[in-house]
C-alpha cells in the first residue's frame, strides 16, 4: 500500500520515479493535477492558478493568487541582450529551434551554480520561466515574420499578453479577442502537465545530473518537438489538410493507418497511457465546436473539424483501433483551435512548450527537493556480440 492507492509490484518495478504532482489512470481516462480532476480545473480555474497549484501543491487563496499573478507579470521581460540570440537564427528557422536555443541561453543570464539547493531560488527560477516563456515564444514568431519584437504589457493578463506580443503592431491599437483568450487559457491548462511523458522524463534525467534548470528545460523542449509527442498537433493539421485537399476519402486514410506496410499513422490518435479517451481530447473537442459555432457557419476551419470528426467516427467503429485502444488524444482537435486564433502551424508545439513549462519545472523542483535524489542511470538489455578478441586489420 503506498497511500492513496495500491501499486502492484510490477508497476513499481517499472515506474521511473515517484511523484505527487499528476495522477493518470489510462484505463479510466482520469487526469488529476494534485488531486483535482482536469475537468473541474478546465471549467473553473485560470492558467496561473493551475501553475500555482502544480508548483506549490495547493490551490492559492485570494492573496496568494494576487501576489503570484503580480510576480509573474513583473518577470515577463527578457534581458535586452537576449534579443541578439534571435538574429543568429535564419528567418525560416522553426520556432522550436529558437525556443531550444533561447531557453538554454537563459542559463547565462539567470543562473548561478549554488542556486539549485536553495528552495527560494528554485521558486524564483520557476517564476522566471513561467513568466518569460510567452515573451520568448512570441518573439520567435515575430522574428520569423520580420516584425518588431513587442514588449509585454503589465496591464494584460497572461494569455492576453501573449496574444498581444504575437499579433499587435506598433502602428495601431490591438485588443485580444476574448473568445481566443478564453480558448488559449483552456489549452494552457490542459497541456500544463502530464506525469512522466517523454519531455518531462527528459527534464528529470537531464536535471538529475545537477545541470541547471534552464538547460534541463531546453532538453525537454527538444524532446517535445518530435511528431510522436508535442509535434503531433502540427502533424494532425497537415494530415487533415491532406485529406481535405486529396481526392481520397477519409476511409482511405483509415485503411492506410491500419496497413502494416504503410508508415502512415493517424496523428492525434493513440496514447502510451490512455487506453480510453484522453480526457483532454473530450474537453478540447467541445471547446473547438463551441468556438467554431461562435465564428459562424462559413468559418474557414469547419471543414477541418468535420473531417476530424468523420475520421474519429470511422476509426472508432473499426476493430483495428478499438482492439488497440486507440482514441483521439490531446493533439487531435487542439490545432484547429490554434488555427482559428490565427496561430501558424509552426507555433503549435511552441505553445505546447509554453504550457508544459510549469509541469517541467514543477517536476524538476520536486526531484531536486528530494534529499535522496540521485542521478538517473537507465540500464539496458545487452543484445550485442559475445566477448571476442581483436582482429588485426590485415586479417579482417
Ligand atoms: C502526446 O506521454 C504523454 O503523456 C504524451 C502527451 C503529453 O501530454 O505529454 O499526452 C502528449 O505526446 C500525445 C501523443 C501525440 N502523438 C500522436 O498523436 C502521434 C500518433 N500516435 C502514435 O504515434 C502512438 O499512438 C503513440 C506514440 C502516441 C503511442 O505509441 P505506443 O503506445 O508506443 O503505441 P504503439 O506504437 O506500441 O502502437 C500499438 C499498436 C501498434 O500496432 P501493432 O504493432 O499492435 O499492430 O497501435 C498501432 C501501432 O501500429 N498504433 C497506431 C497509432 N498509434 C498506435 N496505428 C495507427 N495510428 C496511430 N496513431
Amino acid at each position: 500500500e503506498l497511500g492513496y492507492f495500491t501499486y502492484d509490484p510490477g508497476f513499481v518495478a517499472t515506474a521511473s520515479c515517484h511523484s505527487a504532482i499528476t495522477y493518470l489512470d489510462g484505463d479510466k481516462g482520469v487526469l488529476e493535477y494534485r488531486g483535482y480532476p482536469i475537468e473541474q480545473l478546465a471549467e473553473k480555474s485560470s492558467f496561473l492558478e493551475v501553475c500555482y497549484l502544480l508548483f506549490h501543491g495547493e490551490l492559492p487563496n485570494e492573496k496568494e493568487l494576487t501576489d503570484f499573478d503580480q510576480i509573474i507579470t513583473t518577470h515577463t521581460m527578457l534581458n535586452e541582450q537576449m534579443k541578439r540570440f534571435y538574429s543568429g537564427f535564419r528567418r525560416d528557422a522553426h520556432p522550436m529551434a529558437t525556443m531550444v536555443g533561447v531557453v538554454g541561453a537563459l542559463s547565462a543570464f539567470y543562473h548561478h551554480d549554488e542556486d539549485i539547493h536553495d528552495p527560494k531560488h528554485r521558486m524564483i527560477t520557476a517564476h522566471r520561466l513561467i513568466a518569460k516563456m510567452p515573451t520568448i515564444a512570441a518573439w520567435s514568431y515575430r522574428y520569423a515574420n520580420g516584425q518588431p519584437m513587442v514588449y509585454p504589457k503589465n496591464s494584460l493578463d497572461y494569455s492576453s499578453n501573449f496574444l498581444y506580443m504575437m499579433f499587435s503592431m506598433p502602428t495601431e491599437e490591438y485588443t485580444p479577442d476574448p473568445l481566443f483568450v478564453k480558448a488559449l487559457e483552456l489549452l494552457l491548462i490542459l497541456h500544463a502537465d502530464h506525469e512522466q511523458n517523454a519531455s518531462t522524463s527528459t527534464v528529470r534525467l537531464a536535471g538529475s545530473s545537477g545541470a541547471n534548470p534552464f538547460a534541463a528545460l531546453s532538453a525537454g523542449i527538444a524532446s517535445l518537438w518530435g511528431p510522436a509527442h508535442g509535434g503531433a498537433n502540427e502533424a494532425v493539421i497537415r494530415m487533415l489538410q491532406d485529406i481535405v485537399d486529396s481526392d481520397n476519402d477519409v476511409a482511405h486514410y483509415v485503411a492506410r493507418a491500419k496497413d502494416k506496410d504503410d508508415r502512415f499513422r493517424l496523428m492525434g490518435f493513440g496514447h502510451r497511457v490512455y487506453k480510453n479517451f484522453d480526457p483532454r481530447a473530450v474537453i478540447i473537442r467541445k471547446t473547438c465546436l463551441e468556438l467554431l459555432e461562435q465564428l459562424g457557419p462559413d468559418n474557414q476551419y469547419q471543414e477541418l473539424f468535420d473531417t476530424a470528426k468523420e475520421l474519429e467516427e470511422i476509426a472508432l467503429a473499426d476493430e483495428y483501433f478499438v482492439k488497440r485502444n486507440l482514441y483521439p488524444n490531446v493533439d487531435f482537435y487542439s490545432g484547429i483551435i490554434l488555427l482559428a486564433m490565427g496561430i501558424p502551424l509552426n507555433m503549435f508545439t511552441v505553445i505546447f512548450a509554453m504550457a508544459r513549462t510549469v509541469g517541467w519545472i514543477s517536476h524538476w523542483n520536486e526531484m531536486i527537493a528530494d534529499d535522496d535524489f540521485r542521478i538517473g542511470r537507465p540500464r539496458q538489455l545487452y543484445l550485442g556480440s559475445e566477448p571476442r578478441d581483436y582482429v588485426e586489420i590485415e586479417n579482417r
